[in-house]
C-alpha cells in the first residue's frame, strides 16, 4: 500500500524570490520538510532574516541567471525541486491606453521570461538524473483578467500557464514534473500597498478600497486573502512523493474566487 509520503528530505530545492511573500513562506515550509533550500533575490534579506543559502541575481538579466546556475551547479551539483516564484504587478491600471511597450516587455519579462530562461538552464541536469519538479507560480489573473487593474500582468500570466503545461508534456516521460499553482489575492506586502494605492487614488478609506476591489472579482467567497503559508502548503504538497502522478495541471488557491468550473 502506498503511504502519504510529503518528507523532502535529501532534496535540493530553490526558490525564486524566496526572500518575502509567498516565496518566503514555501522556502520555509521546504526546509521544514527536510529540503536543503536556496534562495534567490535582488537584495539580501538582512543577517538573521533568512535560513537559507542566499544568492543574489535579478532574474530578469540573463547573465545573472547564468550565474546563479553556475553557482548552483558548483555548489549543490543541481537542484529537485524548482519553484518559480518571481512575478509581480509592475505596469498601472487604467486600461490599453496607459500601457506602453516598456509596460507590456517588463511585465512579460518578470512574469513569464524570467521563469522560462531559469527552467532553460536547469532542466538538463533535472532531464540528465531523471527526475525534478517545477513550479510556475502563477495568479488567477491569468484566468479572470481585469482591464482597468492588472492587463498586462494577467496576460503575461496566462501566458505563463500555457508554457507550463507545454513544458508538463514535454518532460512527463523523462521524470520531470510541472505545475501551476494560481493564488488569489495573499497577503503580502506589495498586495497590501496596492490596496492602499488604490484607496488613495479613489480618495476612499483602506476598508472600502478593499471591498471595492474585492467587489471587482467578484469577491472572495470565504472573505478574506489567504495567507502566504496556505499557498506554501498547497506547494509543498504538490512537490513531495504524495504527488508523483500530478503534471501538467494548475491549481487555484483562492477561497474560490474564480467563479468559473
Ligand atoms: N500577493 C498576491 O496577492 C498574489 C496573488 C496572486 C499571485 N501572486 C504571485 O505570487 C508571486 C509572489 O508574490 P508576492 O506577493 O509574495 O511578492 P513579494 O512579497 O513582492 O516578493 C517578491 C520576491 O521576489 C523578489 N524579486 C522581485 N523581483 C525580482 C527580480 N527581478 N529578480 C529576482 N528576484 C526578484 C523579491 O526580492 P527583491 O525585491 O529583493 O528582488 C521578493 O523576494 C508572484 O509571482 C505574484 O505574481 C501574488
Amino acid at each position: 500500500m502506498q503511504t502519504f509520503n510529503t518528507s523532502l528530505q535529501g532534496k535540493r530545492a530553490l526558490v525564486t524570490g524566496g526572500t518575502k511573500g509567498i516565496g518566503k513562506a514555501i522556502a520555509d515550509e521546504l526546509a521544514q520538510a527536510g529540503a536543503q533550500v536556496i534562495v534567490t533575490a535582488r537584495n539580501h534579506p538582512g543577517e538573521g532574516n533568512t535560513a537559507h543559502h542566499f544568492i543574489a541575481a535579478d532574474l530578469t538579466q540573463a547573465a545573472d541567471v547564468a550565474q546563479l546556475v553556475n553557482e548552483i551547479n558548483t555548489k549543490f551539483d543541481g537542484i529537485d525541486i524548482l519553484i518559480n516564484n518571481v512575478g509581480g504587478l509592475t505596469a498601472p491600471g487604467g486600461g490599453f491606453s496607459t500601457l506602453t511597450d516598456e509596460h507590456w516587455e517588463n511585465e512579460l519579462q518578470l512574469n513569464l521570461i524570467a521563469a522560462t530562461r531559469l527552467d532553460r538552464t536547469l532542466l538538463p541536469k533535472m532531464l540528465e538524473q531523471k527526475s525534478g519538479v517545477i513550479i510556475h507560480i502563477s495568479s488567477v489573473a491569468g484566468k479572470l483578467p481585469l482591464w482597468n487593474l492588472n492587463m498586462a500582468y494577467a496576460v503575461s500570466k496566462a501566458a505563463l500557464n500555457s508554457y507550463s503545461k507545454a513544458l508538463a508534456t514535454e518532460t512527463a516521460s523523462k521524470g520531470v514534473r510541472v505545475l501551476t499553482v494560481a493564488p488569489g489575492a495573499t497577503k503580502t506586502p506589495p498586495m497590501e500597498k496596492f490596496i492602499q494605492d488604490f484607496a488613495t487614488a479613489s480618495g476612499i478609506s483602506l476598508e472600502e478600497g478593499y471591498q471595492q476591489l474585492l467587489n471587482q472579482v467578484g469577491g472572495i467567497p470565504m472573505g478574506r486573502m489567504a495567507a502566504p503559508e496556505e499557498v506554501a502548503s498547497l506547494v509543498h504538497f504538490l512537490v513531495s512523493p504524495a504527488a508523483a502522478y500530478l503534471t501538467g495541471t494548475s491549481y487555484a488557491i483562492d477561497g474560490g474566487t474564480l467563479p468559473v468550473v
